[in-house]
């Protein structure tokens, strides 16, 4: 049997060589070659057969293909469902992928019980190179799948060779093939170590093959570091039809499954599961999930509306402002992007006579959640301002808005969506952009009747008073609580 051949292809001006180098020859560019495989399609690599030439294709008339079978399999967790776009498509191919220990593997294994729980007679295959069957079949019992009445029908291949497992799974009639991980395989006639780009590319494309001719939906499992990804997903994105990420905090319960790309759905939709003893959960109230149950307002401590898709999400913010002890103060944040708190900083210290440019600044979303939306802006000033002043903010309040160069406060998206959920989880006072103000009164309870605009931009909806306002300042005079009597605030 010859065996297939591989040359490493420079990826950015397509020369070849036969070893791996560091440099181009051809460009000169440094550490662009890529080992990849030559010759044969793959699916007849490694036969030895000679190729001939091909003949031309017959192409569909559009309006008159039939296609074979096109309803979703629900796998069975709504938060899963909403976020691929009302289930898995046949013959797609869905890469999810996470930071180790985020819970990929579990989540994979509760959509591999789904499938198994609604496919009577077609098993389910799981492909591990990761982990031993021995310890699968322990992560099985702690979700309590074995005793599901589709347990029977998931069968685990402890195995990394790709082809191996494609022809596994041609081998009888399979409803979903999952591979834990892509990092892990390795194709026959490619030296490259398992997770090159070469190695995991290669994979890929052997996988998307399989999909696409079986119609069998692939669902494949990649790692990505803090740092975006080494040879890892990324190389993926366009071979796969949707890409699902797994976000949240290891040692934290919740975790938010994002779409970042989706052929056959929305990238509007978020999911958000919590990790519990036996697997993931999906919560019961997302919306105010990552807002913790807080006795009493804090320094520092604001709540904000953000939209992550088209989902409201109740989220603290959390600031604190401390003198630095050093010449250089620090900037430190989680799950908040760091050039608006720097920003942020200096808009309160020039406009707003909020002076934190010489403290060291923490700064952080509750529960792990990383969100970069810019109406996440006004709930960080104020959680600055309030931490630096040291008086919390008003009780019953959430705020939303981007904040300008200028300390002006600008309308964001959705505002009657985020507005819907303040009042429904029971807030009392929502503090918005002014110039979002008409929209939202005509948007929320049908405006006009009752709810006239007064001049001070104050008005009222049900429970809620909305407090619109034009600069920052102003948001931080109509939030904070007023000062305790005697108390000389530092500015
Ligand atoms: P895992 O799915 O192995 O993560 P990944 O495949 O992304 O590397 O799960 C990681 C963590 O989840 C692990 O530290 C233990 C925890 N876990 C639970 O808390 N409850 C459970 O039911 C399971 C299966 C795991
Ligand atoms: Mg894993």
């Amino acid at each position: 049997m010859a065996r297939p051949e591989s040359r490493y292809v420079c990826q950015d001006c397509g020369d070849s060589t036969l070893r791996w180098e560091g440099r181009c020859r051809a460009c000169g560019a440094w550490n662009t070659l890529v080992e990849t495989l030559v010759g044969a399609p793959r699916s007849t690599r490694g036969s030895g057969g000679a190729d001939p030439l091909p003949g031309p294709a017959d192409p569909v008339p559009l309006a008159d293909f039939v296609p074979t079978e096109t309803e979703r399999r629900t796998v069975g967790i709504g938060e899963v469902d909403r976020v691929l776009g009302g289930g898995l498509v046949p013959g797609s191919l869905v890469l999810l992928g996470g930071e180790p220990g985020i819970g990929k593997s579990t989540l994979v294994l509760e959509i591999v019980a789904g499938i198994a729980r609604r496919r009577s007679g077609a098993r389910v295959l799981y492909a591990s190179g990761e982990e031993s069957v021995g310890q699968l079949q322990l992560r099985a019992m702690r979700l309590g799948v074995m005793e599901d009445p589709g347990g029977r029908a998931i069968h685990v291949l402890a195995e990394t060779d790709v082809e191996t497992i494609v022809r596994t799974a041609e081998s009888s009639p399979t409803a979903l093939l999952v591979v834990d991980s892509i990092q892990t395989l390795t194709v026959p006639g490619l030296d490259g170590p398992p997770g090159s780009v070469g190695q995991v590319r290669e994979a890929a494309a052997r996988l998307t093959e399989y999909a696409k001719a079986s119609g069998v939906p692939v669902v494949l499992v990649g790692h990505v570091t803090k740092e975006g990804s080494l040879a890892g997903p990324k190389t993926l994105e366009h071979l796969v039809d949707a890409v699902l990420t797994l976000e949240g905090e290891r040692s934290g319960p919740l975790r938010l499954l994002r779409s970042t790309k989706n052929r056959y759905g929305s990238t509007d939709e978020v999911g958000v599961l919590e990790m519990t003893g036996s697997g993931l959960r999906e919560v019961v109230d997302p919306a105010r999930a990552f807002l913790g149950d807080r006795p009493a307002p804090a320094p520092g401590v604001v709540v904000a509306a953000t939209l992550e898709g088209s989902r409201p999400l109740l989220v603290e913010v959390q600031a604190l402002v401390a003198p630095a002890p050093y010449g250089n103060p620090r900037r430190t944040v989680a799950g908040l992007d760091p050039n608006r708190l720097a920003l942020l900083v200096a808009v309160l210290g020039r406009r707003s006579g909020v002076g934190v440019g010489s403290h060291d600044v923490y700064a952080s979303l509750a529960g792990g959640l990383v969100a970069g939306e810019p109406a996440l802006d006004l709930p960080l000033a104020l959680a600055l301002a309030s931490s630096l002043r040291d008086r919390p903010i008003r009780s019953g309040t959430v705020a939303c808005g981007e904040v300008n160069l200028l300390g002006e406060l600008r309308s964001v998206p959705g505002l009657e969506r985020r507005l819907r959920e303040i009042e429904r989880l029971g807030f009392t006072r929502a503090i918005v952009p002014r110039g979002a103000f008409a929209s939202a009164s005509r948007d929320v309870g049908g405006g006009s009747a009752g709810n006239a605009e007064s001049d001070d931009g104050r008005f009222r909806v049900g429970v809620l008073e909305i407090v619109a306002v034009r600069t920052l300042r102003e948001a931080i005079e109509a939030a904070l609580a007023p000062a305790p009597v005697n108390v000389r605030e530092p500015v």
